[in-house]
């Protein structure tokens, strides 16, 4: 009779081979095996559901630009700044990079680093991308010409920077829908990097988790804010005339301006929709402006209300924030975090606002010196850490990135 918890019948013999006296040893052990797998390929198999699923998603390193910047935004993000080892010359970045060009490619591919040690992490890319900027001194030790820009931001009355967050010479940005794979992607480009450099700060961000939202949706910060609506498109002229610098070894490159921004969550509780809505000049519940009914729609500036105020406030943040001409436009492409708090507080949290452009001195600081001198969502929000970095353009098969300055 068969045995109920063995429909195939089988459970018998199993039973007596694993148990019995007779059959014991290494021929047991084989004759349990090959019972095993019988029994594997009789059962009904379960055809796994893959829907959703973006483990097996990659993009390419290889190119004209560097990936992460136009590929679509991933949900988490790992912004890492090191510093130069002293000693470390021309020819030691050249290596450097060399090596870490190649430890990106594989990654991004699904395939473990050279000398990988947990290759088993490597196979689900989830989307993958790593991006390199350059801070002032890798340019320098290059022996290359650096933008002006490439300088820290000037001081502004809003900031309240915390040395551990600002500057840096070279930029790892890891990001992808999974945060097991940046973890390893991490930790793989950090060993090949530590002869020549150590870790200044480690920045982690996060939106969405990947299959939680309809993919495209504008995010939330951590203020409940639809932000990124108003963004250059990649692919678009906009985007490529606002994000791809087209001088010397930058042809092809951007830059990249990281603001980490505390978002007092405590004294925003005390805001009530209106009032979060009239900050930013767009309504808290679905990001459409004040004047208008859909996100999509174009904010009304000059729209008043029956007292003669403008819809918009002047001060709101769109209002300032509004690039005045086309050569203000930055791509923004920030991530939230979330620490544990240092004071009595109950959150620690913010923006790693990071936005591109070519050219940070005509893009981006005059729109930052508008919401320094006025910005109602000031009131909640301070610059804590700042960061500027030059991002070279891609490479092809055999070069390396940075190889434009550095080959
Ligand atoms: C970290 C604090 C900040 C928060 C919470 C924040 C939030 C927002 C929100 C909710 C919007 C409206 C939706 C949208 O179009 O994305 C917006 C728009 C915008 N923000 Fe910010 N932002 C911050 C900092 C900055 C900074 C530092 C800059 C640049 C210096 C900036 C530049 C812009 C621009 C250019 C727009 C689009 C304005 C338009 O044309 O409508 N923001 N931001």
């Amino acid at each position: 009779m068969t045995e109920p918890d063995h429909p195939s019948g089988h459970g018998t013999t199993r039973r007596r081979l694993l148990f019995g006296g007779a059959a014991a040893g290494l021929g047991a052990a084989v004759a349990v095996t090959t019972d095993r797998v019988a029994l594997a390929a009789s059962a009904p198999q379960p055809t796994p559901d893959t829907t959703g699923l973006n483990g097996a998603v990659t993009y390419a390193f290889h190119g004209e630009h560097q990936s992460g910047i136009a590929t679509p935004v991933t949900a988490y993000a790992s912004f890492i700044a090191l510093d130069l080892n002293t000693g470390v010359d021309r020819g030691a970045l050249a290596r450097l990079m060399r090596v870490l060009s190649d430890d990106a490619a594989r990654l991004m591919e699904g395939r473990g680093a050279l000398a990988d040690t947990e290759p088993e992490l490597a196979q689900t890319p989830a989307g993958l991308t790593v991006t390199f900027g350059f801070g002032p001194r890798f340019v320098s030790v290059a022996g290359g010409a650096a933008p002006s820009w490439l300088a820290p931001l000037p001081a502004f009355d809003i900031d309240d920077l915390d040395p551990a967050f600002n500057d840096g010479d070279l930029l790892l940005l890891i990001a992808a829908d999974d945060p097991v794979t940046v973890a390893h992607a991490a930790r793989m480009l950090l060993k090949d990097s530590r002869s020549f450099a150590s870790v200044r700060w480690r920045q982690d961000g996060f939106r969405r988790a990947y299959g939680s939202e309809v993919s495209g949706t504008t995010m939330r910060n951590l203020f409940g804010q639809v932000d990124g609506t108003t963004n250059p498109e990649p692919g678009t002229s906009e985007f490529d005339a606002a994000v791809w610098n087209r001088s010397g070894w930058l042809d092809g490159g951007t830059s990249l301006v990281l603001r980490r921004t505390r978002l007092d969550l405590d004294t925003w509780d005390e805001v009530d929709p209106t009032g979060r809505s009239f900050s930013v000049g767009r309504r808290i519940s679905d990001g459409a402006p004040l004047t208008g009914e859909r996100e999509g729609d174009e904010p009304d500036f000059e729209a008043t209300t029956e007292s003669g105020h403008t819809v918009i406030s002047p001060v709101s943040h769109i209002a300032r924030a509004r690039p005045v001409n086309p050569d203000e436009v930055i791509f923004r492409r920030g991530y939230n975090y979330d620490v544990p708090p240092s004071g009595d507080g109950v959150s620690e949290s913010g923006l790693l606002f990071a936005s591109y452009q070519a050219d940070v001195t005509r893009q981006f600081l005059p729109i930052q010196q508008r919401l320094a001198e006025a910005d109602l969502l000031n009131t909640w929000t301070t610059p804590i850490g700042s960061a500027v970095f030059a991002i070279p353009p891609g490479c092809s098969e055999g070069g390396f990135i940075g190889d434009t300055l550095l080959g």
